[in-house]
């Protein structure tokens, strides 16, 4: 089974490549997929923000908690004169601790590397204000904007690339491994990037985690079909659809699923798509992989990186590791 395609490699979500990537998916058998990438739209990204201070949610606070008690020692250990570029550029709450105590030392570059122009917007307002920064936003996919910056760089300015959030969890093991190994090919030796992985824990917490008690996952998962619904002409009920989070102890990842509770036909317009499902067939929409820290050194090595530290939070269970090119 292939993996939902990941915003790594995604163009600006034009209607017509969201078409082509609802149509192959829909049409996907024997599992009908839509790539997790496109959960983010405004309504999307807005229930991401409250999914983040959800009970039930620790992924982000647990992050949040790591970097405010680590930042300064997280610096210590960076190569000096590092211009940041990040990918992904989220809220900018966790980044700011890191940026603070860069730039407390020397005045720094950041480089937020973002498909969403209004959330490159909203980074700059949020971190702006830090003494001594200067913010160069990339309004590109994660890759092309890496290359962008690294090329742009001085012959004595190391690059500290940021992939915070565990948005690696959302890339098959195979996947991030790969993905891993082009960003690497993207840097010099030195360079170094800064991994936050959410880890393993009980199957109860991590179902919670990702079917809250007020159903703000379930929204955001069905927005999905919403938008669909919204952007592409298409028609399907969603009451005839309910949020599924399982499980997966073979990928050891959270599987979220849309589950048809009666036969349902619907038509994509702007697809030119008609699509059936039976009663209790699902999408899946989502995967988010879990890790062990003690399974990031093979898998820097398999990249091209030596893992050279670990921060953990062992309260709800997350990593962030540095991991150094070679
Ligand atoms: C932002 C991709 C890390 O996979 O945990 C949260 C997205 N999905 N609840 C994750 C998400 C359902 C989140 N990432």
């Amino acid at each position: 089974m292939t993996q939902p395609a990941l915003s790594h490699d995604a163009s600006p979500d034009q209607p017509s490549a969201f078409a082509a990537d609802v149509r192959s998916g829909l049409t996907h058998a024997p599992q009908k997929e839509l790539p997790s990438k496109y959960l983010y739209d405004e309504v999307g990204s807005a229930l991401f923000e409250v999914i983040t201070v959800l009970p039930e949610y620790g992924v982000t606070r647990a992050e949040e908690r790591l970097l405010a008690k680590h930042a300064v020692d997280i610096v210590e250990h960076l190569p000096h004169d590092v211009t940041v570029a990040e990918l992904g550029s989220g809220s900018g709450r966790k980044t700011r601790r890191i940026l603070e105590a860069l730039c407390k030392k020397r005045p720094t570059s950041y480089c937020p590397i973002e498909i969403s122009r209004t959330a490159l917007q909203l980074c700059r307002r949020e971190l702006g204000d830090i003494e001594r920064i200067s913010i160069v936003g990339y309004e590109r996919d994660y890759l092309a904007g890496l290359a962008e910056v690294s090329k742009k760089r001085a012959a004595d300015e190391r690059l500290l690339v940021l992939f915070l959030g565990s948005t690696i969890g959302n890339f098959g093991r195979l996947a991030a491994t790969r993905f891993l190994r082009d960003i690497r090919n993207m840097l010099a030796p030195g360079d170094a990037l800064l991994l936050g992985t959410d880890l393993i824990k009980p199957t109860p917490t991590l179902i919670a985690a990702y079917d809250d008690a007020i159903g703000v996952t379930a929204s955001f998962n069905l927005n999905l079909l919403a938008r669909i619904n919204r952007e592409l002409g298409g028609d399907f009920p969603l009451d005839a659809f309910e949020h599924v989070a399982r499980f997966n102890p073979d990928a050891r990842s959270v599987e979220m699923h849309l589950r048809a509770t009666r036969d349902v036909t619907a038509h994509v317009a702007a697809a030119n798509l008609t699509v059936s499902l039976k009663a209790g067939e699902t999408i899946w929409t989502e995967s988010s992989h879990k890790y062990r820290a003690d399974e990031m050194p093979a898998i820097a090595d398999d990249a091209g990186f030596v893992c050279s530290h670990q921060w953990l939070e062992n309260e709800w269970g997350f990593a962030e590791s540095l991991l150094v090119a070679q």
